[in-house]
């Protein structure tokens, strides 16, 4: 049942080559979100998991910005806070940043302080790891504001780019599928 949710998520999710630079192979979610199955039994993939790996989880934590499109719609049924990690410059208030590197560049994410309670239990949610600096950064900006980061989970994960390695030892990082 499981294996078969895979395969047929899977199967929705478009590759597209040198996009949006020349070498880079581009794994498009959004192409499987595009089908209204595909998006119900997606959530049910992210529903579970979270509920049976991480049942006493107080936040879900998205990436800007396709890690949004999970954070809120597992937040929403678990009935926990959704809180983003943005881009500089979006989020207003007390913000603490964090400048890391990309599969393509380099970026700086934020976190505002204020929804974050001192052992407040997070877990990060996006599409995709890569080089894993983007969720380095987001476990190294919530730890900094005092939270207790109980896990990440991405949907796919690029096993060739050696994400993990960049992740903290002790913080478990699921991912639903590999593919590179
Ligand atoms: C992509 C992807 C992940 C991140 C993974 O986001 O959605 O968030 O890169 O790469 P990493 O593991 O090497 O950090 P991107 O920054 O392209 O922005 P987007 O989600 O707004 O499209
Ligand atoms: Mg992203």
């Amino acid at each position: 049942e499981f294996e078969n949710k895979i395969s047929e998520l899977r199967s929705k999710i478009m590759s597209f080559p040198d996009f949006p630079k020349k070498g880079i192979l581009f794994w498009d979610i959004f192409s499987a979100v595009a089908d209204g199955r595909t998006c119900k039994l997606l959530q049910s993939l992210l529903v579970d998991y979270t509920k049976k790996n991480f049942p006493d989880v107080e936040a879900i934590v998205g990436l800007e910005s396709r890690g949004f499109l999970f954070s809120f719609s597992i937040a929403a049924e678990l009935g926990v806070s959704c809180l983003p990690v943005r881009k500089k410059g979006k989020l207003p208030g007390d913000v603490l940043s964090y400048a890391y590197e990309l599969e393509y560049g380099s970026d700086i994410l934020e976190i505002q302080r204020n929804h974050i309670r001192p052992g407040m239990r997070c877990v990060i949610v996006d599409d995709l790891i890569a080089t894993g600096g983007s969720l380095n950064a987001a476990i190294h900006l919530l730890k900094s504001c005092g939270a207790d980061v109980i896990g990440c989970f991405v949907i796919i994960e690029l096993p060739s780019l050696k994400g993990r390695s960049k992740i903290p030892n002790g913080i478990p990082v699921h991912s639903l599928m590999k593919l590179d």
